[in-house]
């Protein structure tokens, strides 16, 4: 055993549904797993561990962020203002503004200043409690450019304080070199980008951006036919200003999440539970963009859909890089219970990153991925924004300080 974490409770989220909280435990690591995490009078430990007195702290699986656009250049804080005057999100990228703003800006940017800004973002999520990050491309939408962005995901996912999932989202707009020819772009993301990703190994996922100011279904199920050739998972940007029926393509040929989904319709859901494809709900973007049409939240619940909960960190819909935020968010705008919630961040976010089996949850054999809190009962964490009641993290066994 290489280190013993002590003088702790815990909550597991290793059941569907339940805390699981067990008081006076103790967590057994080596090589980076979990050996025994249970009551302390049940376990004799072997050798010579690390001994950490977490005194009396509330330990929860780490948290998972499972969609962020965290690697970008410039900021929309003009476009912030003009939507304060009215003009509406899908007018602003009609103009050219919105996500290609942002493109214009990360395409002139160079690895290194992508990573310094993409570091200083991570930190927000890191002081929420957050081990594994997923971070997307999609602001490139060149192969070079979209090679960038991922190469400095993979890079800040050599930083032994983070894990890192990347996804591929060159089909998030259309670049102004393909205005009047969408298929030929698609082509270009089939043919050449996706194929030059999963080359270098560069992309966990694929990720489209299915809407009318995105790509239709038909083009997104050429994207999802092309990732799936090369051995890549799929998932989708589906139903959040419209319904197109994207959730429901996505989830039928296999999709690991399906993310927003504000206007998903009840044969969506019922797609959804068929396949066991999560549902990522995105706070963050609903309360920027003042959405009012809710995510089918009771429907979801009735039919045991996993329900996940992420950041959605980036530039235009969503830049607030606090996970705990959106765990308030979902409890207070969506009426998500806290239980629901954390089980958003782990456990669930794991499964829409395909982790489900070694991650977010605390059970022997998963990766020792913790959190530990400052709180007496685990509701605290979606109920309190802005204080500090991170005391470690724990990343694949090794211990960082808040
Ligand atoms: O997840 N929906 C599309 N993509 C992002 C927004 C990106 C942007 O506006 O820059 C989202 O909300
Ligand atoms: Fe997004």
């Amino acid at each position: 055993m290489d280190r013993v974490l002590t003088n702790l409770s815990m909550v597991t989220m290793n059941t569907d549904s339940g805390y699981r909280l067990i008081e006076n435990a103790m967590i057994g690591i080596e090589n980076g797993k979990i050996m025994f995490a249970g009551e302390a009078d049940h376990y004799d430990f072997h050798g010579h561990p690390d001994i950490v007195d977490c005194q009396g702290a509330l330990v929860t699986p780490g948290f998972i962020d499972c969609h962020t656009h965290l690697v970008f250049a410039g900021n929309r804080a003009e476009e912030f203002e003009q939507r304060l005057q009215e003009v509406p999100y899908e007018d602003i990228a009609k103009a050219g503004g919105g996500i290609l703003s942002t493109v214009q800006a990360t395409r002139h940017a160079s690895e290194e200043t992508l990573y310094d800004l993409a570091l200083k973002r991570l930190q927000g999520l890191k002081s929420d409690g957050v081990t594994t990050v997923e971070i997307k491309s999609g602001y490139g939408l060149t192969v070079d450019d979209e090679l960038k962005m991922l190469r400095v995901a993979r890079r800040l996912g050599k930083l032994e304080d983070i894990n890192v999932v990347t996804t591929l989202l060159a089909a998030h707009a259309l670049p102004p070199e393909y205005t009047n020819d969408p298929d030929g772009y698609i082509s270009l993301v089939c043919e050449q980008i996706i194929p030059a990703a999963a080359a270098e190994n560069l992309a966990d996922a694929v990720d489209v951006f299915c809407e009318g100011i995105g790509f239709s279904t038909a083009q997104c199920k050429r994207v999802f036919d092309a990732a799936i050739k090369h051995g890549l998972a799929i998932k989708g940007h589906t139903e959040q200003l419209s319904n197109l029926g994207g959730s429901a393509l996505a989830a039928r040929m296999g999709a690991l999440s399906v993310d927003h989904i504000e206007y998903l319709d009840n044969e969506g859901v019922a797609a959804l539970a068929a396949s066991g494809t999560v549902a990522t709900l995105l706070p963050g973007a609903f309360y920027f963009l003042r959405e009012t049409q809710m995510p089918p939240i009771d429907q979801l619940r009735n039919l045991d859909v996993p329900m996940a909960i992420a950041t959605d960190f980036n530039p235009g819909t969503s830049p607030i890089a606090s996970l705990r935020t959106m765990m308030n968010m979902a409890c207070t705008l969506f009426r998500l219970t806290p239980e629901e919630a954390l089980g958003g961040v782990t456990r669930h976010a794991a499964k829409a990153l395909g982790h489900g089996t070694s991650k977010g949850q605390i059970e022997i054999g998963m990766d020792a991925d913790l959190a530990a809190w400052d709180v007496n009962h685990p509701a605290e964490l979606s109920y309190r924004i802005g204080v500090p009641d991170l005391k470690f993290r724990v990343v694949n066994g090794h211990l960082f300080h808040a």
